[in-house]
């Protein structure tokens, strides 16, 4: 049955990127699916291992998810490092994927950047992780931004491996559910999970420079909205925002060469839930002098009370720890009982 599982590394900064990416269609996923949301703190130590703020940035995730309107009553809302499967599972997928596969991924070149060799192999074996924090729910399908698009590609590799690798086994034990792989009907256990990336903002660009994404660890400060920004600061980032010194085009394909009005039209676009199209019957035409103020008031009417909301329940820091560990015992059962499924097909001893 389809089960929605997406995460968001506790970084800092959660910005108007991740909201409109990621956490905007989690809320609307809930009404259709059964959901697991993660704040993946085992990912962000690959980044960086020692981490001062650690704890309060895993609760700001959180207060995120539930101020956005997430239910942790009728969803699971955790953070990975208490389910132990995730790194179990992890190790499992370190022996199925090949290092040829890891090195490939653009997210760890960039991140790695020119010194390689002196990466950590956390930062390496980063979508080995990505890809156990989905199967190990039997994950189907994983709302999540366009930057993303190479890691689920990954899982599914990893899926269809450990499918075809231990298909006796599966089968013997008959732990398999019959699924399309290619061209074959076969008996998998890991089903091959959809990438759910739609809409005007699947990559929301930085408002400084119209060719780099909006990212969490920026240097400038205004090349993103952070959820935090008050109305006055959201204002101010959007004024500032570069623009080319044309009006806005009468028509979406008029946005073609130029990255930043795409970008602020997808903002828009995202914010009001139209389309790009749509966005440009309503304001095409416009000089940005018009369009800014009529985004940034927009911007302000959908982030404020989420932003309102996120402070109050951020002052309850126990009320978050207890809403964590309580999806974390959900979250727990399920990861069991693929924990000991795998243990059976890889063929480890167990109870
Ligand atoms: P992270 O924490 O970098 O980002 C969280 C989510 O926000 C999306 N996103 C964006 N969307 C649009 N425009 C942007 N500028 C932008 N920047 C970020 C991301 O695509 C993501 O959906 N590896 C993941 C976390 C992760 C995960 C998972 C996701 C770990 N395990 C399992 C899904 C399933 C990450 O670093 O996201």
């Amino acid at each position: 049955s389809p089960r929605v599982f997406s995460g968001i590394q506790p970084t800092g900064n959660l910005h108007l990127g991740n909201y409109l990416g990621a956490i905007r269609k989690f809320v609307e996923l809930q009404a259709s699916h059964d959901c697991i949301f993660c704040v993946v703190d085992l990912h962000a130590l690959t980044a960086q291992l020692v981490q001062d703020d650690l704890v309060s940035q895993t609760r700001q995730i959180a207060a995120a998810f539930i101020a956005s309107g997430i239910d942790p009553e009728k969803h699971i809302v955790f953070n990975q490092s208490r389910v132990p499967g995730h790194a179990e599972l992890a190790w499992i997928f370190n022996c199925v994927a090949r290092i040829g596969w890891m090195n490939r991924m653009t997210q760890f070149k960039d991140k790695a950047g020119r010194d390689r060799e002196n990466a950590s192999l956390g930062l390496l074996a980063y979508p080995s992780l990505m890809a156990a924090d989905i199967l190990l729910y039997r994950g189907t399908h994983v709302p999540v931004g366009d930057d993303q698009k190479q890691h689920l590609e990954l899982a599914r590799d990893i899926a269809a491996k450990f499918n075809n690798d231990f298909s006796g086994r599966i089968e013997a034990l008959e732990l398999g559910v019959p699924m399309r792989m290619g061209e074959e009907d076969v008996n998998g256990y890991f089903p091959l999970t959809e990438p759910l990336i739609e809409g005007p903002a699947t990559r929301v660009m930085s408002l400084k420079d119209g060719s780099k994404k909006m990212s969490k660890s920026d240097p400038s400060d205004l090349s993103r909205i952070n959820l935090t920004d008050d109305a006055d600061t959201i204002a101010r980032k959007i004024r500032k925002a570069k623009t080319d010194p044309l009006p806005l085009p009468g028509d979406v394909e008029g946005l073609a060469g130029r990255p930043e009005a795409d970008n602020l039209v997808g903002i828009y676009a995202a914010l009001k839930g139209v389309t790009k199209a749509e966005a440009i019957r309503d304001q095409g035409g416009r000089q940005f002098s018009e369009f800014k103020p009529a985004l940034a008031e927009l911007a302000v009417e959908v982030l404020g009370p989420v932003t309102a909301e996120m402070r109050r329940i951020m002052g309850d820091p126990a009320e978050i720890d207890r809403v964590l560990a309580r999806g974390g015992e959900r979250a727990n059962e399920i990861a069991g009982t693929t924990m000991r499924d795998v243990k059976r097909i890889v063929g480890l001893l167990d109870d």
